[in-house]
């Protein structure tokens, strides 16, 4: 068969295959010759994996074949050449519904999503109306339910509109499926509020995810990028209330040399504080970028060299614990203008991980191996899910199938997502997603394949 030859193939071996199955549909799905990080070790090994039901029945050095299934084997997938590796984990992108259905939806959101191998993201809560109130919530998982190709999970809103003036029902949010608290987008500058929310984040067993912004000092940085000390001002702030109150303090985007200084203090107390960092923070900086320029306008900005390369050290000696894309689609229209009208944002779900195997595993900073737990098993661990992340018999089969020799050119004409807006257009990555399983749903596959 030709397609065997290119290294991956479908064999269609019964009447029910069919790739964009219903999700509740039995499947017996078998991936051949799949390259495989090992536990411990980070060895490379050759296994075979078995996924019925939406589950991993079996990962196997033996070669696993069609006979031996329970039920009618209806694809098999040939990953010679190919790195299997468990779904990435996004503990943050905005995925703009309800609201800011021209930015981006559900539907489009998840399938980028799908495209850069990711099978689980936590949304962000900067919608409209904002993700607080139940009922808010629950009408969006109606949606999801219908459109999400992945599995997305709701981050509620600390405070009423993410507006900082009132508190939300954290409590109904939870109960409504909310599987973190943040005003992301915004900081919640009133302590007593973000004291409710790690009370709650204690007893209620969920992070709270900050966006670590000084609004009173930003406020005056329209037409240039705010100085680093408003974001670790915030984040030396909640490390404190995490210490006083108790509960789960998670950074989101961290960018600066001093924020990653005081994390890697509040971990070496023994606080429960963990951190995420962008793909831009990590591969961009003044050094290359113009960051004034619309396209790399993000907040928080673009940095200094100095920053970039602490942000790397804190990567290598595992103080940031997880790789986040904060994605965040806009209309081109609102990139084009000026540096001070244009919106804040990136849109980075599918070109994260080129980047990241490129900077950081080519680079030198860190192993495959730590980056997949960065990507994968970190972030479960973060946001609670102890039933993924992880290439284990009884996990959710989610996974993503990835060719790591493959050149990629990043161009934001290919993108799926609604979001055009990247600094990265013409960034030569390394590695490519080609094919994303989600329970055991083929989710996404790369053309050509
Ligand atoms: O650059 C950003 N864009 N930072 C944020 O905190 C919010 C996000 C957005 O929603 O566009
Ligand atoms: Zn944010």
């Amino acid at each position: 068969m030709n397609d065997a030859l290119l290294g991956l193939f479908y064999v269609l071996a019964g009447a029910r295959a069919f790739f964009y199955a219903i999700k509740e549909e039995v499947f017996v799905i078998i991936i051949k010759n799949a390259t495989l990080i090992e536990e411990g070790t980070g060895n490379f090994i050759r296994r075979d994996l078995r996924i019925e039901q939406g589950l991993f029945t079996a990962i196997s050095e033996d070669e696993i074949d069609d006979n031996q299934t329970s039920g009618e084997t209806d694809v098999v997938i040939d990953a010679l050449g190919r790195h299997v590796f468990p779904g990435f984990i996004d503990l943050h992108v905005h995925l703009r519904e309800p609201g800011y259905t021209h930015k981006e939806t559900i539907f489009t959101g998840t399938k980028a999503c799908a495209k850069g191998g990711y099978t689980t993201v936590f949304c962000m809560p900067n919608t409209q109306p904002a993700l607080d109130t139940a009922k808010v919530l629950n009408d969006l998982q109606r949606i999801i339910k219908k459109e999400a190709c992945i599995h997305v999970i709701p981050v509620g809103a600390i405070t009423k509109g993410i507006a900082g003036h009132e508190l939300t029902d954290h409590k109904a949010l939870i109960d409504a499926g909310a599987g973190a608290l943040s005003d992301d987008g915004k900081t919640t500058m009133n302590s007593d509020f973000m004291i409710a929310a790690f009370e709650n984040s204690k007893a209620l067993n969920i992070p709270v995810m900050t966006h670590s912004e000084d609004h009173e000092v930003t406020k005056t940085y329209k037409e240039t990028l705010f100085p680093t000390e408003a974001e670790s001002d915030i984040v030396i702030r909640d490390i404190e209330l995490c210490k006083r109150y108790g509960g789960h303090l998670h950074v989101s985007h961290v960018s600066s040399k001093a924020s990653v200084d005081a994390i890697r203090e509040a971990k070496k107390m023994g606080l429960h504080v963990t951190c995420e960092v962008a793909p831009h923070h990590f591969a961009l900086s003044d050094a290359n970028i113009n960051p004034m320029s619309p396209l790399s306008k993000v907040n928080p900005p673009i940095r200094s060299e100095h920053d970039r390369l602490a942000i790397l050290e804190a990567i290598a000696d595992g103080t940031i614990d997880a790789i986040a894309t904060d994605h965040a689609p806009h209309e081109m229209e609102s990139k084009q203008g000026s540096f001070s009208d244009s919106s804040f944002g990136i849109s980075g779900i599918e070109t994260a991980f080129t980047i990241a195997y490129k900077v950081l595993v080519m680079g030198k900073i860190i192993s495959l191996k730590r980056l997949i737990e960065m990507l994968t098993v970190n972030p479960a661990k973060i946001g609670g899910l102890s039933d993924r992340g992880k290439l284990q018999v009884g996990m959710k089969a989610d996974l993503t199938v990835i060719d790591l020799n493959e050149v990629q050119i990043i161009s934001s004409d290919r993108f799926i997502s609604k979001g055009k807006n990247t600094p990265f257009n013409g960034f030569e990555g390394l590695g490519t997603v080609v094919m994303t399983l989600c329970e055991g749903n083929v989710v996404y596959k790369k053309e050509g394949q």
